[in-house]
């Protein structure tokens, strides 16, 4: 098969969505029809991902999206997890096939599918959109759905709480002082502050507030700097969309496979969103914070914040009618709106591939 073709479905599948768009993965084209896919996890430097668990949901939803790439150029593609490798550096070895398919209806929301993390209309959602999203994610999860108007209420509390956490905790400054790409409408390797859903005159304060920590400890502390973002990033997109979705495992998670597996089926969630003209907005740090709480496990030196960490999980668990051990996959909002105008894009397919361009 010719490095073109499969350079035309890597340049398809690397539009894939990443926490934070690390894009932690590099491509290697080798003979005979395979890729390996080199990944790589972040769970040293970024306190969001818990044991690499949303490094890993990104390599699913990569491989999800060569998959369907694949399926544009009548090939099947398959993947595995090459033995041996730790679980901060997978490997995944995949193979095209030409099989008598067709070209998936999903290949072509792969490019426009983006995050929107503003208020959308709550315009509810018809029973046939709830379907598709249900089929999308396959017999593996359930999803459910808290769409009403007291669900809502119930959710923006809970994240107002979560960015407490979020905003205060001095192990994340850190990570969004690095995320963020100011004055951009576009970025290919962080997040534009165009698109991180707060007003301009707010964020030109967070550039200012966030160059150094003291400022922001400071601002917290006496001018209650949490409320706006808290209101503008949190509380209002919980109340402004038509539904939060929670994913759920049918088994809790064995090993580092099955956050893969969930990262194969949050992006068929996501772009089967996308086909039914829905946006959708990921909201994993509550679920973080739960995994951290339910694991025992501190994140912060920072007095008091593990307690509040519990706290947060007990809410999720109250709004959900889960117990203390039940799996939580992925956690999202979705609803009607224009498609952003700020995104990030991606590195280019040069820049990913380790063996330069063929
Ligand atoms: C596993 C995972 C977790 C994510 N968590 C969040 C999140 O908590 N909040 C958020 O606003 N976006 C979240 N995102 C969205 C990414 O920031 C976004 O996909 C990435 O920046 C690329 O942008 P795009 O989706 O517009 O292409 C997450 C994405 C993935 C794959």
């Amino acid at each position: 098969m010719p490095n073109e073709t499969i350079e035309k479905i890597l340049d398809l599948a690397r539009w894939a969505p990443s926490g934070d768009n690390t894009q932690p993965w590099r491509f290697e084209i080798v003979p005979d029809s395979r890729i390996a896919v080199h990944g790589f996890d972040t769970r040293r430097s970024v306190l969001y991902d818990f044991d690499g668990h949303a490094s890993h949901m990104a390599h699913g939803a990569l491989l999800e999206t060569l998959r369907l790439a694949a399926t544009r150029f009548g090939l099947r593609a398959e993947w595995s997890a090459r033995a041996g490798c730790p679980d901060e550096a997978p490997i995944y070895d995949v193979t095209l096939t030409p099989a008598a398919i067709a070209e998936d209806p999903l290949v072509r929301h792969i490019e426009t599918r983006t995050v929107q993390r503003r208020a959308m209309r709550a315009t509810p959602l018809a029973e046939t959109q709830k379907d598709a999203l249900a089929a999308a994610v396959g017999e593996r999860y359930t999803l459910r759905f808290l769409a009403s108007p007291g669900e809502r209420l119930a959710v923006a509390r809970m994240l107002w709480q979560s960015a407490g956490i979020r905003l205060t905790c001095p192990e994340a400054y850190p990570v969004h002082r690095d995320i963020i790409e100011w004055n951009a409408r576009y970025s290919a390797d962080r997040i534009p502050d165009a698109a991180v859903g707060v007003d301009p005159a707010t964020a030109l304060l967070m550039r200012w507030v966030m160059r150094r920590w003291e400022r922001v400890a400071f601002f917290n502390r006496w001018l209650g700097g949490t409320i706006v973002p808290r209101a503008q990033l949190d509380f209002i997109p919980g109340l402004a969309c038509a539904s939060h979705i929670l994913m759920r495992p049918a088994e809790p998670p064995a090993g580092f496979a099955d956050h893969v597996r969930a990262g194969a089926a949050l992006q068929r969630l996501w772009l089967t969103a996308a086909s039914l003209g829905l946006h959708l907005q990921p909201e994993m740090t509550p679920l973080i914070f739960r995994w951290y709480a339910r694991a025992g496990r501190e994140f912060s030196a920072h007095p008091g914040m593990a307690n509040r960490a519990r706290a947060l999980a007990a809410r999720f668990e109250g709004i959900a009618g889960a117990g203390e051990n039940d799996a939580f996959s992925f956690f999202c909002r979705v609803g009607h709106s224009r498609p952003p105008r700020s995104r990030s894009i991606r590195k280019t397919l040069r820049e990913l591939l380790r063996n330069g361009v063929h």
